[in-house]
C-alpha cells in the first residue's frame, strides 16, 4: 500500500472508483480535459492510494494562492476503516503547508451521512455554521 501524487494516466481508475462510490457527484470538471488541467494548476497536491496496481483510494487538493480546497476523498469501500482517509488528509495538508497554505475547506452534501461523520470525527476540523454557500455556473446565467 501506497500514497502518490495522482498523473494524468490515473484518469480510468479514479473516474471508475468515483463511479462505483455511492453518493458521489460527479461534475464535468471530472472529466479527462479539466482533470488534466487541475493536476497542472495543482502539481503534486492530489494523492492517491494504491496496492499491487490497483487504486484504492483518492484526494484531489488544491488551492488558490490562500485557501486549500479538498475533493473527491473516496475509499473504495472494501478498504474502508483501515485509516487511509487519514492518511490522504495529513498528506494533503502536510503539502499545502509546504505551499504556505495553512488553512483548507471540504464542502460535504448535506445528504452524505458517511462524509458528514468522517468529518466530524476529524480532530482540528470545525463545521462551519457561520456561512452558507452561494454557488454559480457561468451558463447557467
Ligand atoms: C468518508 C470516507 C472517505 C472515510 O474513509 P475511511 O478510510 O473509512 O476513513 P479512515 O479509516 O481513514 O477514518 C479515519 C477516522 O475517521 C473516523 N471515521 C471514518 N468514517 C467514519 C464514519 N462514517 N463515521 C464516524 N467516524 C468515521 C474513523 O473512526 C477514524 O478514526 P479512528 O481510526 O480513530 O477510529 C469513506 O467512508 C468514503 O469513501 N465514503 C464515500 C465517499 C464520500 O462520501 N467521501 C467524502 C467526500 S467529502
Amino acid at each position: 500500500m501506497s500514497i502518490r501524487s495522482v498523473t494524468p494516466g490515473d484518469h480510468p481508475a479514479l473516474l471508475a472508483l468515483w463511479q462505483r462510490t455511492p453518493g458521489l457527484q460527479l461534475r464535468v470538471e471530472d472529466e479527462f480535459e479539466p482533470f488534466c488541467a487541475y493536476l497542472e494548476r495543482n502539481p503534486d497536491l492530489s494523492l492517491l492510494i494504491e496496492q499491487d496496481g490497483q487504486v484504492l483510494a483518492s484526494l484531489l487538493v488544491g488551492h488558490d494562492g490562500r485557501r486549500g480546497y479538498l475533493q473527491h476523498l473516496v475509499v473504495d469501500e472494501p478498504w474502508r476503516g483501515r485509516g487511509f482517509a487519514r492518511a490522504l488528509l495529513r498528506e494533503g495538508l502536510l503539502r499545502l503547508a509546504a505551499l504556505g497554505i495553512e488553512k483548507s475547506h471540504v464542502f460535504v452534501l448535506g445528504d452524505a451521512p458517511l462524509a458528514l461523520e468522517f468529518w466530524l470525527a476529524q480532530p482540528g476540523w470545525e463545521m462551519r455554521r457561520d456561512i452558507q454557500v452561494y454557488s454559480t455556473r457561468r451558463n447557467e446565467n
